[in-house]
């Protein structure tokens, strides 16, 4: 049993009942935040870029749940907080407790000076889940797709800042994704969205509109 859990923006949750991996956490300053920053639990973070809307709590999160940080050295740099960290960098994978973490390319800027921008492929739970994080359309997803089966893909729709609703559908099939969960959407209007254009557009695979608090069965 694998259960997707949505915190608003782009972080969310994935529990496979023994360890729970926590992606992205902005929940400090984030409207849409359906938990807070000193209640949420996790295992694992991942963290895709230093973008304060993905980077968000997760110092504090870290050192109060003693959760491991996956991250790129650059971006999971704390400034000496005793955080638990595990770097890596674009094309690595990482075996972990709950199966394996690998990272992948990103189209977006960092954040950070050195840092870049990236995505995961997530195995846990026997399902493959990926997520892209901010990201333009970019062809190699086609190739993120041919390596893993992906099952769940979580693509940012938002727009302006990253893909919207017209390019994260050709990604879904780009990927060969069997399901899509939208995200980084109606956190602010200037990344306003239907989301059911989104499931309009999508061709193939089944869409999953989550709503920040809610929880999914994956
Ligand atoms: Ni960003
Ligand atoms: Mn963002």
């Amino acid at each position: 049993m694998l259960t997707y859990t949505f915190y608003g923006h782009a972080c969310f949750l994935l529990d496979d009942g023994a360890n729970k991996i926590l992606v992205d956490p902005f929940l400090t300053g984030n409207p849409q935040a359906s938990i807070n920053e000193k209640d949420v639990q996790a295992d694992y973070i991942l963290v895709t870029h230093a973008h304060g809307d993905h980077v968000g709590d997760t110092p504090n999160i870290a050192v109060r749940t003693n959760a491991t940080v996956i991250g790129i050295p650059e971006v999971t740099d704390f400034g000496g907080q005793r955080v638990k960290t595990i770097g890596m960098n674009l094309g690595g994978t990482v075996k972990t407790k709950f199966g394996f973490v690998r990272m992948v390319p990103a189209l977006h800027s960092s954040g950070i000076a050195g840092g870049v921008a990236c995505g995961y492929v997530i195995g846990v739970g026997g399902k493959v889940v990926y997520f892209a994080g901010d990201t333009s359309l970019f062809s190699g997803m086609k190739f993120i797709g041919e390596r893993d089966k992906i099952d769940y893909a979580i693509l940012p729709i938002g727009g302006h800042y990253t893909m919207d609703p017209v390019d994260a559908a050709k990604a879904v099939e780009l990927l060969g994704a069997a399901n899509a969960i939208p995200v980084h959407y109606n956190t602010w209007k200037v990344i306003k969205q239907n989301p059911e254009d989104f499931v309009k557009l999508v061709k193939g695979a089944k869409v999953h509109v989550v709503k920040p608090g809610q929880s999914i069965e994956l």
